[in-house]
């Protein structure tokens, strides 16, 4: 199983052991407990990913929401799907998110007054078949 590191765990950070990497296989998700934060440990494709289950918009249980792919388009009539599973949607908005970096999906074209919208993201590590939180 390949380690991730989205971001390189502190020395100063607390250790959390949410799961064995059996119970997370890639695809798939588990919602934990760590240091009494709820997160969702994302596996896309061998490497581990962990965000704060809190949407930033009002609140909802967001990775509770469904994974999906990227939809990009050409223009009218023309959809294309990229990224397959790397994007959670919420459940009460639809506002969708980078499982990989938290970033809110976003249309750059479409702009109106912007405010920086992300959602907490933590370091992972595989640590002798164990999925590791720091944070
Ligand atoms: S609470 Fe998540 S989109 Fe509104």
């Amino acid at each position: 199983m390949t380690n991730s590191t989205q971001s390189h765990p502190k020395a100063t950070s607390q250790k959390y052991v949410v799961a064995t990497v059996s119970e997370i296989p890639p695809g798939s998700k588990k919602i934990v407990e760590a240091g009494g934060r709820s997160l969702g440990v994302y596996n896309l494709a061998g490497h581990f990913y962990a965000l704060r289950n809190v949407c930033p918009h009002q609140g909802a249980e967001l990775c509770k929401g469904l994974v999906k792919p990227l939809v990009v388009s050409k223009g009218p009539g023309h959809l294309e799907f990229e990224r397959e599973g790397e994007i959670v949607r919420c459940p009460w908005h639809q506002w969708e998110f980078d499982i990989k970096t938290g970033c809110m999906i976003v249309d750059p074209a479409m702009r109106t007054k912007t405010y920086e919208v992300t959602v907490e993201t933590f370091g992972v590590t595989v640590e002798d078949g164990q999925v590791v939180v720091y944070m």
